[in-house]
């Protein structure tokens, strides 16, 4: 067991540890990360937990600095967000690079922030305030990425309900609500401008649950059907949500921005709901996410835009127990707390268990990391080997820092934290 060839094995594969780690999805998909809740792992455990999935892309509601820190050396991309109640305070320019300078400058380029979505949902709601405020802070951020030069890195958008559609069927005859005009022509031009994606939150759930006799079940869980054909383009729809991203393109082209790119910030499906919530159950959000899942790592693109992959964020990673509102509001969610799917969609995380202290060596430069996590963990195999209790998932795909950390307690810890400088 504890020959020395076995020992040189586990340090060529930890050293490369980067594809030794992954497993799981093929797929560029990107997840919400909510916190609203009191019951979420740590964002060190999330990260191990993301990273046995594959998952590389993360959306995130605000900048928590905790998470930012503890994905720091990580591939993961992120979309991180400035809430509603603080977009007003963003059109003042000194803000708007005074937050940047600090929930931005510090985490680049070690955790790779590519997005700033500035509110959410602005236009659902009826706060004009908030509406006129959106685009002056929208241009404070970007212009305080210009003078940081960041603006090549970072995007700046802003994340709305399809509620700002007048009209979305059929897709090719989608359009803005005329009311609206005045607030969106400018951010259209400010997207042009820029070269930055237009994200909408798109749930074919709340057309089904508001109509469920005449709304086909099928169509909106991409479970075969015969489709739905667009009279104007005879393109034929196998599926809501692709229905819906169409509606924004032609939306964008009938006020002259074919350019500007469309993303799904979010799309789920609850698996609880409310009596009155018709089609929250598990068995319909396993097929509506798996299906999902499965039409993403397809690279497909929607009927209008065959060429372009569809590129969606799904919501959401855990259940949120503190979200107010009806019961689904609460159960979006692909994983408990505890790390354990709600439903079976195909994917099997791992989330390692709590330690003390997990964060440190995410402080490492990539190459040094990888030199200072293999010696650790030839160290710690001789003395696993030594002590003869065998290999364990540590040689497996599952290996994570906190994996090798935490089973030998804060010592092996200190071993991140010391090279660490911390
Ligand atoms: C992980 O995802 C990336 C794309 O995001 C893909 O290229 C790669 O093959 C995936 N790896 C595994 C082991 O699934
Ligand atoms: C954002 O809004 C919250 C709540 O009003 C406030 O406590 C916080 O200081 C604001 N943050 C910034 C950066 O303006
Ligand atoms: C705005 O919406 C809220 C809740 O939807 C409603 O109570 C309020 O009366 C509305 N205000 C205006 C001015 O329409
Ligand atoms: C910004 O958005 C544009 C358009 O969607 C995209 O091509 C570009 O890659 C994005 N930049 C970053 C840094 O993600």
């Amino acid at each position: 067991m504890a020959s020395p060839s076995s020992c040189f094995l586990l340090l060529l594969l930890l050293l490369f540890s980067g594809q030794v780690i992954r497993g799981g999805l093929s797929m560029a998909v990107g997840i919400n990360y909510g916190q609203i809740a009191n019951d979420l792992p740590s964002p060190g455990r999330v990260a191990s937990l993301l990273r046995s999935l594959n998952i590389s892309r993360v959306k995130l509601y605000d900048a928590d600095q905790n998470v930012l820190s503890a994905f720091l050396n990580t591939d993961v991309e992120f979309v991180i967000g400035i809430g509603n109640e603080n977009v007003s305070a963003m059109t003042d320019p000194a803000a708007a690079l005074g937050w940047l300078e600090q929930h931005v400058l510090p985490y680049l380029p070690y955790t790779k922030i590519t997005c700033i979505a500035v509110g959410n949902e602005v236009f659902k709601g009826n706060d004009t305030t908030l509406m006129a405020d959106l685009l002056p802070a929208m241009e404070s951020v970007h212009q305080g990425l210009v003078s940081l030069g960041l603006e090549t890195k970072v995007n700046v958008t802003s994340a709305h309900s399809l509620d700002m559609l007048g009209n979305s069927y059929p897709p090719s005859a989608g359009s803005f609500r005329q009311d609206l005009a005045l607030f969106i022509h400018p951010i259209l031009n400010f997207h042009s401008a820029t070269k930055s994606p237009f994200l909408i939150n798109a749930y074919p759930y709340f057309a089904y649950k508001a109509n469920p006799s005449a709304v086909s079940l099928d169509y909106v869980l991409f479970q075969p059907n015969s489709g739905v054909v667009d009279p104007n383009t005879n393109l034929n729809y196998d599926n809501m949500l692709y229905a819906q991203i169409d509606a924004v393109y032609s939306a964008l082209r009938a006020w002259g921005h074919p350019d500007i790119e469309v993303r799904i910030s979010e799309t789920g499906w609850p698996s609880r709901g409310d009596g009155d919530e018709v089609g929250a159950t598990p068995e319909n959000a396993a097929i509506y996410n798996g299906n999902l899942l499965q039409r993403i790592g397809m690279s497909e693109g929607t009927p209008l835009k065959p060429s372009v992959p569809v590129d969606i964020y799904v919501f959401a990673l855990f259940n949120e127990d503190l979200k107010p509102g009806p019961t689904s509001e609460r159960n979006y969610g692909l994983f408990y707390p505890d790390g354990t799917p709600v439903y079976n969609v195909g994917l099997h995380g791992y989330l390692p268990p709590m330690s003390p202290s997990s964060s440190g060596m995410m402080m490492m430069m990539p190459g040094f990391r990888a030199f200072v996590f293999a010696l650790a963990a030839l160290i710690l195999g001789l003395e696993v080997a030594a002590s003869g209790t065998g290999g364990r998932k540590w040689l497996g795909a599952e290996v994570t820092a906190e994996d090798i950390c935490h089973p030998r307690g804060p010592r092996w810890c200190q071993v991140w934290q010391i090279r660490d400088g911390r």
